[in-house]
């Protein structure tokens, strides 16, 4: 019987396939970079047929590596790299335009506009998001505006439009299923999440019209099939990758939370079946939709996370590999009075301004190189500590403790000091690819893998865990500084 469950998990810097068996052991991995465009300042696009051909090609590899027959599949599901946004032609299947990636901030006029015309208590009431350039939806004004007869096409039905999820289901399906799920569709800023229908008030003002968008289905379920070596595998599962790491990390309860440390980092915390309208900074999107129902999430959404310990391996070259970062934090005692505010592609949440950018305070002729690199990985730190304070104020609820994954959870300075600036215990998983294997879940739900959420709570297992060593005093003084170093750093692009 087919019990293997594969999971694509498209990054915004990588494509990744990991095979999991019923007992979630990882039987084979793959994973393939693709291009990073930046045409301009704060701009950033990626080529969406190399989206597809790293993803379809990693997804061939593990079945290869793994040595399983298609016919061993029991489903697919996929996870995918949120908000980012794909025009593509209906009867080609070319994209018009390359996809615009989350990060990018080139629609903040458009947003803007948005604003003036008074609709930033709409947004936030229908969405659940606050008006800003991270989400789809100006995203598809852009490409609507700048790519020659494309408005006009798009009336007519001759393009659609998907964030990265639809696009791979349309391309494994050979163009025969525009779908996405309650999740993705929750970050398009079109979305009505109470409603879980494209909101009409949204789509006459950005003038973008209701045939280009997909059909918004559950996060399990069999959206369609794909063929491989001639057998039809069911693609039963899909969520954003955030929401994927949430159910990866079985917080399937009201006030279980996880943070993923990847390009960003993204603290989301389970509300149940109730939105819960931050007065924090954070937004209210959809956690998962199964089973008929959607539970709902609050989330921090930091534009720069881990990709802070790039920048200062890539561009200031203060280090060869990213694990290097660990080692020099610690050769100093403290961050030497030096604070960085990664602020490259402006701030989301809980600041939200998009023309923040970044700074580094506080040095003197005593900072060394370590100190540049602790004050990296501290910003990193607040950052989730700015969320886990507004995510308590919002609900109410204490953090008993947090759940990290992600690449940079596997740092243990970097862990230990989060878990002393939140004076929170943090707990790692043993299986830290939360992210695929939320989405193997989902996928494995609907296709009678798993039977229900109970059996895949007794999977999750903990393999770390740090405590808080840091005294109150000290704790208060360090974000006391970070606060005055991020005030620094907002509407400096103005
Ligand atoms: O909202 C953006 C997020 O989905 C990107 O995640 O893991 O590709 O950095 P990641």
């Amino acid at each position: 019987m087919s019990r293997y469950i594969l999971a694509l998990d498209q990054g915004t810097t990588s494509s990744r396939a990991i095979l999991f068996d019923e007992k979630q052991n990882i039987a084979a991995v793959s994973q393939k970079e693709f291009t990073q465009f930046y045409p301009k300042e704060g701009w950033v696009e990626h080529n969406p047929m190399e989206i597809w051909s790293s993803q379809y090609a990693v997804m061939m590899e593990v079945i290869a590596q793994s040595n399983i027959r298609a016919s061993d599949l029991a489903a697919i599901g996929i996870t995918n790299q949120r908000e980012t946004t794909i025009l593509w032609d209906k009867a080609t299947g070319m994209p018009i335009y390359n996809a615009i990636v989350w990060q990018c901030r080139r629609t903040a006029p458009i947003v803007d506009g948005l604003v003036a015309q008074g609709l930033t208590d709409h947004i936030r009431q229908t969405t659940g998001l606050l008006p800003d350039a991270y989400f789809s939806a100006t995203k598809i004004r852009w490409v609507l505006d700048h790519v020659e007869g494309a408005q006009a096409r798009a009336e007519k039905g001759e393009i659609l439009f998907g964030t990265v999820d639809s696009w791979l289901l349309w391309k494994l399906t050979g163009g025969a299923v525009h779908a996405t799920d309650v999740t993705n569709a929750s970050r398009t800023m079109l979305f009505d999440i109470h409603k879980l229908d494209w909101d009409d008030t949204l789509l006459k003002a950005l003038n973008i019209p209701r045939s280009m968008l997909p059909e918004v289905r559950s996060s399990s379920e069999i959206y369609g099939y794909t063929e491989i070596q001639g057998v039809k595998v069911p693609i039963a599962g899909m969520a954003g990758d955030q929401q994927a790491a949430l159910f990866g990390q079985t917080c399937f309860d009201a006030g279980e939370a996880k943070n993923t440390y990847g390009t960003g980092c993204f603290l989301l915390m389970n509300t149940g079946d109730t939105p819960c309208e931050s007065r924090n900074g954070l937004v209210t999107t959809i956690a998962v939709g199964l089973g008929g129902k959607v539970q709902y999430a609050l989330e921090g959404s930091v534009f720069v996370g881990g990709a802070v310990i790039q920048w200062l391996r890539d561009e200031l070259r203060l280090f060869s590999e990213s694990r290097d970062a660990e080692y020099y934090a610690q050769k100093v005692p403290d961050n030497g009075g030096v604070y960085l505010v990664p602020a490259f592609t402006g701030l989301g949440a809980p600041n939200w301004d998009m023309h923040a950018r970044g700074c580094i305070v506080g040095i003197t002729r005593g900072t060394r190189r370590e100190h540049i690199i602790r004050a990296a990985q501290e910003s990193i730190a607040y950052q989730v500590a700015d969320l886990v304070r507004a995510m308590e104020a919002d609900t109410g609820l204490e953090l008993s403790s947090l759940k990290a994954d992600g690449g940079a959870s596997r740092d243990r300075f970097l862990m230990q000091f989060q878990s002393d600036i939140i004076g929170r215990t943090v707990r790692r998983p043993v299986i830290r690819e939360t992210t695929a294997l939320g989405a193997a879940y989902l996928a494995g739900l609907a296709v009678g893998v798993w039977k229900d959420k109970d059996e895949l709570r007794q999977l999750w297992n903990c393999e770390m865990e740090y405590t808080p060593a840091m005294d109150a005093a000290r704790r208060e003084k360090l974000l006391h500084q970070w606060h005055r170093a991020v005030q620094r750093s907002l509407a400096w692009d103005e």
